[in-house]
């Protein structure tokens, strides 16, 4: 492991802070246990959910490395922490939907868990002041947050990250119903997977019951919050055989 001495606070979202560290080009991640819902209107502690967090993140992005994404992973540091690559985050936040849910199901009328034919990537200016309102690409380099060549680029990972977690999931009897993803640029210009993938940014539901196993359970007031966070990380990092994962594929 590579220890690095937490510096300057860069950042501090709602559910993670980012320090700058001894090393120009590395950062580290801490996740927090604070929770929120609806851009902040709604606030709680998750107990368990940072470590929960960092451990579902740091299971995956190195397996999506393996499949072809690039990240800005580098290693876990402790329960709460990892270590990454220093990146600028670009403000688009991208969601990709293989069900109708959430807002989704809201602004076109669908019901909750109908099957989307095809996935449909959709992407939000990430502001909590206007809401994460929804834009589309045009807008994103009318204003430059992110130019054709990136957008083009990060539509591409964006999938491959689809294609690699609905059998993953799938394999360990979960449906993926919808996600979130950030990129950044690392100092080279190299549009890199960032952020998280955790029950705070996907929709996970059983894929027997249909039990939601998510943010959504806090959002929702299901109760059994942490259960559903505890569970999703022993699914995640549980060994199932490869034959099992194509089955489903
Ligand atoms: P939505 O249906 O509320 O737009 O959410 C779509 C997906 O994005 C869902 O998996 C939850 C995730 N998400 C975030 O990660 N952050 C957010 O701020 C919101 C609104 C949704």
């Amino acid at each position: 492991m590579t220890q690095r001495t937490r510096g300057e606070l860069k950042y501090e979202g709602k559910a993670k802070r980012v320090y700058a560290t001894d090393h120009e080009h590395e950062y580290i991640v801490a996740y927090k246990d604070d929770a929120t819902a609806f851009n902040g209107v709604k606030k709680a502690q998750i107990g368990g959910k940072g470590a929960i967090n960092n451990a579902i993140t740091a299971h995956l992005f190195p397996q999506l490395e393996q499949a072809g994404v690039p990240t800005h992973f580098l290693e876990k540091l402790s329960d709460t922490e990892q270590r990454v690559r220093a990146v600028t985050i670009i403000p688009v936040e991208v969601i990709v939907r293989n069900v109708a849910a959430g807002s989704f199901s809201k602004r076109l009328g669908i019901e909750e868990g109908t099957p989307l034919s095809r996935p449909v990537v959709e992407y939000c200016y990430k502001s909590d002041a206007l809401g994460d309102p929804l834009i589309n690409t045009d807008t994103a380099v009318a204003l430059g947050w992110a130019t054709p060549a990136q957008l083009t680029r990060i539509r591409e990972l964006a999938l491959q990250v689809q294609a690699f977690l609905v059998p993953y999931f799938a394999a360990r009897g979960v449906r993926l119903i919808d996600f979130k993803l950030e990129f950044g640029t690392t100092a080279d210009g190299e549009v890199v997977l960032a952020d998280e993938i955790s029950p705070d940014t996907c929709r996970f539901w059983d894929a027997q019951t249909s039990e939601k196993l998510d943010k959504d359970r806090f959002r929702r007031d299901l109760g059994g919050v942490e259960d559903a966070y505890s569970e999703m990380l022993r699914r995640v990092t549980q060994d199932v055989e490869e034959s099992k994962s194509r089955e489903v594929e």
